[in-house]
């Protein structure tokens, strides 16, 4: 599958790092190892950031199980402005100022080029054979992107870049003669990204697992969980894992995912939902399954309206549906549903901190919102899960078995542990509502929900 792969040198070895546990990994013991990062939860944990060494330079990179290349932004990056087209300064690309210079291992991948589209904005540039080191692990030679433009798509100056953890199908390598920046969904040259490249080089089991921490409602940034490779992260959880196959979605063009019928997205099926009012009143269920793809880079969930439209009605006060930006605004200090979502032979229920995302200007959004308002959503029949079920189970993707597992968190306020960010304690009050004020800064809001449509899916046709 990969053209690059006679070409990768393999692994030098175990890196020691700070932040990662360096038990080594083995198969008579893999429940309890792995390799295991500290993330960073950054805009109110909504984004969440992993240490990623490239070449001889250490960056946060923004961890989405909804794509699949790793770039990094370079010096002298140029920051266009997503509607007019226009060069703004590079700091209004929101980018941590960390970028990567050319170190001696670099090497430029000859005839390919870097660009990719997500719901959030572009980014292209070169294609380059790098040292990355993850978690400890190191790979010499890895494909990465050196991006040397993009819109904004940082997150007020923690992450410096993206660390794609989907399928090779999805990696958005072109022929280097590509250059309409409207059609990098197609014309793809996939390569295998740095966590398959980790496994083909044995230095882990196929599979890596999240489990995300919760911050503060009023917490711009705080301690963000886990990123574990070939093994679990260190947070309580049930010993019961439910499990899903991981599909091919029939119903995304083969020509954007270089001409193969292979899997791409972490994408399975919601077999039934549960919803219900905060207190008292009986819960209702909905049978009827639907696809879905896990999108760690997407903090709104996309659901299907006949599930979104009654849940965020059964806030209390209720959810308020604005025209215009296909989105919910709540009250902050809003009684929230029960929400479960059956999945496999369990059923996960999300904490209600989980569903009101507070916004930079203390408005809130509900984070569930219905899929036929993104029509790409509607044409392709899929909807997404993302950050806010993450924060209630401990994930795992397993690109070996080709299936997801989860299991119930149980130590449901992890906001304490960990080495990164704040540390308070598990702070469940929601410390103000905005109430109609909410409805006046709309446009704040709509930026921010149209760039949460895909932050990190590649697929608009
Ligand atoms: C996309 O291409 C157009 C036309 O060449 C150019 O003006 C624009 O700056 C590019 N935008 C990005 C984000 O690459
Ligand atoms: C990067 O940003 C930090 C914080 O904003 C600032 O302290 C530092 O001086 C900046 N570094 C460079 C090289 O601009
Ligand atoms: C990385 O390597 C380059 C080239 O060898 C060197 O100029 C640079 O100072 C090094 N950077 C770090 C952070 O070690
Ligand atoms: C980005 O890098 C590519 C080569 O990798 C080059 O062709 C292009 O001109 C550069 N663009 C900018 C805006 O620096
Ligand atoms: C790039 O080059 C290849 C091989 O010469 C050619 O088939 C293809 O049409 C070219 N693509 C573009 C966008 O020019
Ligand atoms: C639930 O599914 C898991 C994973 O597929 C399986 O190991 C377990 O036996 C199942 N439990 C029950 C009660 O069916
Ligand atoms: C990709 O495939 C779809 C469905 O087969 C087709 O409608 C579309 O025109 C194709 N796009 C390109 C750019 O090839
Ligand atoms: C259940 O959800 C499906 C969409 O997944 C919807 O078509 C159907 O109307 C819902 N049924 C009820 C009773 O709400
Ligand atoms: C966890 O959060 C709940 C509220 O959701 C609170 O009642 C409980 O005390 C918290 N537990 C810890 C250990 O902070
Ligand atoms: C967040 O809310 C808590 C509880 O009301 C308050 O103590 C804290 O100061 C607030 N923090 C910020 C950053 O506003």
């Amino acid at each position: 599958m990969s053209p690059s792969k006679s070409l990768l040198i393999g692994a030098i070895g175990l890196l020691a790092s700070v932040e990662a546990s360096t038990i080594p990994n083995s198969r008579s013991n893999q429940h309890k190892s792995g390799y295991t990062s500290s993330l960073i939860a950054t805009q109110f944990g909504m984004v969440f950031d992993a240490p990623v060494t490239i070449g001889n330079q250490s960056f946060q990179l923004l961890v989405d199980t909804g794509s699949s290349d790793t770039y990094v932004m370079q010096d002298g990056f140029t920051c266009i402005d997503s509607t007019e087209n226009m060069v703004i300064p590079q700091d209004e690309c929101l980018y941590s100022n960390k970028t990567y210079h050319k170190s001696r291992s670099h090497r430029h991948v000859p005839g390919e080029m870097f660009g990719i589209e997500y719901g959030a904005g572009i980014a292209s540039g070169e294609m380059a054979y790098e040292d990355v080191s993850l978690n400890g692990l190191s790979v010499k030679g890895q494909k990465v992107a050196i991006a040397n433009v993009s819109t904004p798509m940082g997150d007020k100056g923690v992450n410096s870049g993206l660390l794609g953890l989907a399928y090779p199908a999805l990696s958005s390598a072109h022929p280097a003669n590509h250059t309409n920046n409207e059609t990098y969904w197609y014309d793809r040259m996939a390569y295998d990204p740095v966590l398959f490249t980790m496994q083909q080089n044995g230095l882990i089991d196929p599979y890596f697992s999240l489990a995300l921490a919760r911050t503060p409602q009023n917490a711009s940034r705080g301690f963000g969980g886990y990123l574990t490779l070939g093994g679990l992260p260190p947070v309580k959880h049930s010993s019961k894992f439910s499990s899903v196959p991981v599909k091919i979605l029939d119903s995304i063009p083969k020509n954007i995912t270089s001409g193969l019928h292979a899997r791409a997205y972490w994408a399975s099926t919601v077999s039934s939902v549960s919803y219900g009012p905060s207190s008292g009143g009986k819960l209702k269920t909905n049978s009827t399954s639907f696809k879905f793809f896990l999108d760690s880079g997407n903090y709104i969930q996309y659901l299907p309206s006949a599930i979104a439209n009654p849940i965020n009605d059964l806030f209390d006060p209720p959810a308020k549906y604005v025209e215009g930006y296909e989105g919910f605004v709540v009250d902050c200090s809003a009684k929230t549903p029960k929400f479960g979502l059956t999945l496999g032979n369990q059923t996960f229920f999300h904490n209600g901190r989980d569903l009101i995302y507070q916004t930079d200007d203390g408005t809130c959004i509900s984070n569930i919102a219905p899929s036929e308002s993104v029509p790409l959503l509607k044409q392709l029949d899929i909807n997404i899960l993302g950050v806010p079920f993450l924060k209630n189970v401990v994930a795992v993707f397993d690109f070996g078995e080709n299936e997801m597992r989860f299991a119930k968190r149980l130590e449901s306020n992890m906001t304490t542990s960990g080495s990164s960010g704040s540390s308070g304690s598990a702070t469940p009050t929601p410390s103000f509502s905005s109430g109609t004020k909410s409805i006046q800064k709309i446009s704040w809001i709509e930026t921010v929900l149209a760039s949460a449509v895909f932050a990190a899916g590649t697929m608009v046709f």
